[in-house]
C-alpha cells in the first residue's frame, strides 16, 4: 500500500474525508481526523478519477481533539465523531451541510447556517439491534465493525443507548451461555440466536426486549412451549430493578435468497411500549419506525410547528408521515385544520391511527402507499402546506413532479441525508425559494445529519 502524508480539506458525509495527490488526483479517506490536520495515509484504491485511502496516523494533531471515551471506539462502526470535542462535531456537520447545499443546491451561502446540539450527547438512543454470531473469533453481542458486514465487535456496553443497556448485555451472554445456544451463520443459514433488539421510552422509562432468531431451532426446544419457557427464563437474568414493559420473540423464517418474513410473538408484558413526544402520547410497536433521538425529535417538531401556527386553515399533507410524529402534533395545533399523512408502510400507519386515537385528535386522515404512485390522488386538494420527511434517497422524480405542479405556497422538507436534500432543492428551485435552512443533530459522535428547510413558493 503505497503510503504518503496528506492535508485534510474537508469532512463529507458519511464520515469520510477528501484531499487531494501531490498530482491533484481527488483522494477521498476513511479514519478519524479534521480538516487542516496533517495525516500520513495509505492508498488502498486507484480508480482513474480519484483515489481512495486510509488514515494511518495524524502527523499535525489539530485543536479540540479529545481521546474517545469509547473502549470500542475505531473498530465498532456505529460511531465516525468521537475523537472530536462537540463543538467541533457541530461546526464539522455544519461544514458539510454547506458544502452540499453549494455543490448540489447551488446555494453559495448561507448566512448563520448552523446545527443544532443536542442537549444529551451520550446515552440519548432510544433503539438498539445488537448482533449474536459465533465464528472463528469466538462468541460475539454487538455492533457490526467498521467496515463490515459480518465481524462483530463484541461489546459490554454502548454509551450511545441509556445505561441499564449494558446490564441487559450482560444477561443475554449469560442466558446464551446457560443454554448452550447457537448463533445464526450468516453465511451457512444455519444456528439459532440472530439479534437482541432493545428499545428504550425516554420519557416514560418503558423498556422493550425482542429477541430475533432463526427457526433453526436448540435440540432441546423443538416447539413453541418449551421455547417460551426457555425465553421466560431471560427474564430471570436482569436485574430486579429493571421493569420490562414489553418482551417479544422475533421468529425469521429462513429463506435463502427469498425476502425474509417474520413474526413476533409477545412473550411477556404489553403489546407496546408508550413514549410522549411534546407530550403527545406514541405507542410504539415491536416493529414501529420511531425517531432514535427523543428530545431532539421534539426540538425538530418544535421547530415546524413555529412556521406552521400562522398558516390559514387550509390542509397541511405530511407526506412520509411514519407513525405520525409530525402529523399528529399538527393535528393538535389547529384543531379546525384538516392533516393528511401518506406512508408506504401499513402497519406505520396503524399505528399513527390509533396514536391519534389515544390522543383524541379526529382532524386526521392517513393514506397508505407509495408516495410515488398516490401523490395523483392528491392532485386536485388544496393544501396550504406540505411536509416532506422522505428516506435516504429523497424524493422520489413523480413527488417532486407533484409538489411542481401542486405549487403549495410552502413546503417544509425534513431531510436525513445533505446530498439528496441538495439534489432536490435544486430541483424544486425553479418554483420554491429556500427561506430557512438548519441543520439538527439527532446523532451526536456519529456522522448522521438532520436538516430542516422551509420553502416558499416564489
Ligand atoms: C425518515 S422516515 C420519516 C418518518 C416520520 N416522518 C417520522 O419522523 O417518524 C421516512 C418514512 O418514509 C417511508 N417511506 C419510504 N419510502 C416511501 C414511499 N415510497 N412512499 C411513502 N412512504 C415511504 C418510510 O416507511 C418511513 O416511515
Amino acid at each position: 500500500m503505497e503510503e504518503l502524508s496528506v492535508k485534510i480539506e474537508k469532512a463529507i458525509f458519511e464520515g469520510r474525508y477528501l484531499s487531494h495527490l501531490p498530482n491533484g488526483q481527488v483522494l477521498l479517506l476513511e479514519g478519524f481526523a479534521q480538516p487542516g490536520e496533517i495525516v500520513k495515509v495509505g492508498i488502498y484504491k486507484k480508480k482513474k478519477d480519484y483515489c481512495e485511502g486510509r488514515i494511518l496516523e495524524v502527523e499535525t494533531v489539530g485543536e479540540g481533539r479529545v481521546t474517545p471515551p469509547c473502549p470500542y471506539f475505531g473498530r465498532c462502526g456505529g460511531c465516525q465523531y468521537q475523537h472530536l470535542e462537540y463543538e467541533r462535531q457541530l461546526a464539522l456537520k455544519t461544514a458539510i451541510l454547506a458544502e452540499n447545499l453549494r455543490q448540489g443546491a447551488k446555494i453559495q451561502a448561507w448566512p448563520g447556517l448552523s446545527v443544532v446540539g443536542a442537549p444529551e450527547i451520550w446515552r440519548y438512543r432510544n433503539k438498539i439491534e445488537l448482533n449474536f454470531v459465533d465464528d472463528d473469533f469466538g462468541f460475539a453481542l454487538g455492533q457490526c465493525y467498521k467496515g463490515s458486514f459480518y465481524k462483530i465487535v463484541d461489546l459490554d456496553d454502548c454509551l450511545l443507548f441509556p445505561e441499564p443497556v449494558a446490564a441487559i448485555i450482560k444477561a443475554a451472554k449469560e442466558w446464551r451461555q446457560k443454554y448452550a445456544l447457537s448463533c445464526f451463520d450468516r453465511h451457512r443459514f444455519v444456528g439459532f440466536l440472530r439479534h437482541l433488539v432493545i428499545r428504550h421510552a425516554h420519557h416514560t422509562n418503558q423498556w422493550m426486549i425482542i429477541i430475533v432468531t432463526s427457526d433453526d431451532y436448540p435440540e432441546n426446544y423443538p416447539d413453541n412451549t418449551s421455547l417460551q419457557k426457555l425465553f421466560k427464563d431471560f427474564l430471570n437474568f436482569l436485574p430486579k430493578d429493571l421493569a420490562v414493559t414489553s418482551f417479544y420473540h422475533r421468529l425469521i423464517r429462513l429463506q435463502r435468497r427469498k425476502r425474509e418474513s417474520y413474526t413476533d410473538t409477545l412473550l411477556a408484558g404489553k403489546a407496546h411500549i408508550t413514549e410522549k413526544l411534546l407530550d403527545l402520547d406514541y405507542q410504539i410497536s415491536s416493529d414501529a419506525f420511531f425517531q432514535n433521538n427523543t428530545v431532539q425529535a421534539e426540538h425538530l417538531i418544535e421547530e415546524l410547528l413555529g412556521h406552521c401556527g400562522q398558516l390559514d386553515q387550509r390542509p397541511i399533507l405530511d407526506l412520509y408521515c411514519g407513525v405520525g410524529t409530525f402529523t399528529l402534533p399538527l393535528a393538535r395545533l389547529n384543531p379546525q385544520r384538516k392533516i393528511y399523512g401518506l406512508e408506504l408502510v401499513a402497519s406505520a400507519v396503524a399505528a399513527a391511527q390509533a396514536n391519534a386515537r389515544l390522543n383524541n385528535l379526529d382532524n386526521l386522515e392517513f393514506l397508505v402507499g407509495d408516495a410515488s404512485k398516490m401523490v395523483k390522488q392528491l392532485r386536485d386538494h388544496d393544501f396550504g402546506a406540505i411536509v416532506v420527511d422522505p428516506p435516504r434517497s429523497g424524493l422520489d422524480p413523480a413527488v417532486v413532479a407533484f409538489l411542481l405542479e401542486m405549487k403549495t405556497p410552502h413546503i417544509f422538507y425534513i431531510s436525513c441525508n445533505p446530498v439528496t436534500l441538495s439534489r432536490d432543492l435544486a430541483l424544486l428551485s425553479p418554483l420554491y425559494e429556500a427561506k430557512v435552512i438548519k441543520g439538527f443533530d439527532l446523532f451526536p459522535q456519529t456522522y448522521h445529519l438532520e436538516s430542516f428547510v422551509k420553502l416558499d413558493l416564489k
